[in-house]
């Protein structure tokens, strides 16, 4: 069975009540129950945190074993290099989603520090991004 982890970045918690018009109504552990369910023949696992460093703990943690990690690292996409740097020094393919489409955005979200590492970026189509990107695993 294959072993994948989806990785959310900072404020990514408060989905379902942030921003609705961007983000959506829906909570990720709604939109996570659903898509176990679905995907039963791959063992999905999900990981949220605010914290800079822990995303990046988590990274090294599962980087050696899993076969893939979707990561949605949210604000820091566009400003951490540590993240960045994690990606590159990790075996597991990493592919970059992002709920919104971050270049029809403020200018500010059109730089990614994760993308250059990335096996591939999927961006705009609301949570099915993540799906998508399960999908790329398959
Ligand atoms: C986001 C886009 C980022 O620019 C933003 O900071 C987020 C969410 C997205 O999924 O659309 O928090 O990564």
């Amino acid at each position: 069975m294959k072993k994948i982890i989806i990785i959310n970045g900072p404020n990514l918690n408060l989905l379902g009540k942030r921003e609705p018009a961007i983000y959506g109504s829906l909570t990720f552990t709604e939109f996570f129950e659903t898509v176990k369910s679905k995907y039963s023949s791959v063992e999905l696992s999900y990981y949220q945190s605010n914290i800079e460093g822990e995303l990046i703990d988590k990274l090294h943690e599962v980087g050696f074993d899993y076969d893939g990690i979707i990561l949605n690292a949210a604000a820091y996409t566009h400003t951490s290099i540590g993240i960045g740097d994690a990606i590159k020094g990790i075996e597991t393919p990493v592919v970059e989603v992002h709920i919104s489409n971050t270049f029809g955005r403020e200018e500010f979200r059109h730089q990614s520090y994760i993308s250059p590492h990335a096996k591939g970026v999927i961006l705009g189509f609301g949570l099915q991004s993540y799906e998508l990107a399960i999908q790329s695993f398959l």
